[in-house]
């Protein structure tokens, strides 16, 4: 197949466009590098640097004549969200809906959007199905619905087959440590360099996380068994704050401080979601325990930082 990611350069999107080569197929990235690095793109994937807001885009996707499409551009940052929605909403609704007129003006047979959790705004019950309310509380998860809404649009409207993934914490290797969010690539970073790392609140505050590796298996079985509809991608298993802080210790062998400031305003106490509908529908399942992949993303910044 031949293939476009968005958002190649960045952290998911570059795994994934790994695994799309690994799986044997073609794939052409397109990135803006505004928040991605040419570093994390993936020998083998042709990289053409475009905004998905430019007209240009349009053109270039009906020209390129994609099996599928793979979309993981967007702006994540929480506080610049709600500081600048404006801008959030220009990459995440206005460049998905261009993405999604695009496709469907090309014939693109399949889509896979990346969307999260963060569309569900407080959890009320967990773990999270794809039946629970949906009412984001911030403008980055306003504008991932919007877009998750444009794709049903697209689905039931026009007959586009397209899956839409929500993840909950991914981490792993190439994560923006300088980032707002990303507890265990920013952490690391600190830890190597002797910082401190600063918890927010008491660190009993409980989050559901994914290994990358995972992540990018689940888009290739999305994009290879063109499932239709939304679905959770996660490990339906909670660790705090201070659990990962003893994981990052036992793989960095060396003592980290930690310093406590005060709890996030609107941070919830804990999230944790269910796979059990992606699971049954395709037969992926997640398969990296929080130690093994704290483990081995440990041993990635480390060989990073060494060289
Ligand atoms: N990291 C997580 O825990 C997480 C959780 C849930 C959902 N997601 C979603 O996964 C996707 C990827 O997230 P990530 O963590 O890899 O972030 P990232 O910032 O590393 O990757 C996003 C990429 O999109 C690119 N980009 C941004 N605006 C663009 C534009 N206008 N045109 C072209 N490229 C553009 C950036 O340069 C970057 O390379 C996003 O859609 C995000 O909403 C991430």
């Amino acid at each position: 197949m031949k293939i476009l990611v968005t958002g190649g350069a960045g952290f998911i999107g570059s795994h994934v466009a790994e695994a799309c080569l690994r799986a044997g197929h073609e794939v052409v990235i397109v990135d803006d590098l505004s928040m991605g690095y040419r570093s994390n793109l993936p020998l083998g994937a042709r990289f053409v640097e475009m905004s998905i807001t430019d007209e240009a885009f349009t053109d270039f996707v009906v020209a390129e004549k994609f099996d599928t499409i793979n979309h993981h551009a967007a702006h994540m940052e929480l506080r610049v969200s709600v500081d600048k929605p404006v801008h959030d909403a220009t990459i995440n609704v206005l460049g998905s809906l261009r993405l999604l007129e695009a496709a469907r003006a090309s014939g693109v047979q399949h889509i896979v959007l990346a969307s999260t959790t963060a569309v569900l705004g407080e959890f009320v019950h967990m773990p999270a199905t794809e039946s629970h309310p949906v009412l984001p509380i911030a403008p980055y998860g306003v504008s991932k619905r919007a877009m998750e809404l444009y794709a049903d649009y697209e689905r039931i409207t026009h007959g586009m087959s397209i899956t839409t993934l929500r993840y909950t914490n991914v981490y792993g290797p190439r994560q923006n440590p300088h980032g707002e969010s990303g507890v265990i690539a920013i952490f690391l970073e600190r830890f190597m360099n002797g910082a401190p790392a600063v918890i927010h609140g008491d660190g009993s505050q409980e989050r559901d996380y994914i290994h990358v590796d995972d992540v990018a298996a689940a888009n290739v079985v999305a994009l290879e068994q063109r499932v239709q509809g939304t679905y959770h991608i996660c490990r339906n298993s909670a660790a705090s704050v201070n659990d990962v802080v003893h994981a990052l210790r036992d793989a960095l062998g060396r003592e980290c401080i930690v310093q406590h400031g005060p709890a996030k305003a609107g941070d919830p106490a804990r999230t944790r979601a269910s796979h059990d509908l992606f699971s049954s529908c395709t037969g992926w399942m997640p398969k990296i325990d929080l130690h093994e992949g704290i483990n081995s993303t440990a041993a990635w910044f480390l060989r990073r930082g060494a060289e």
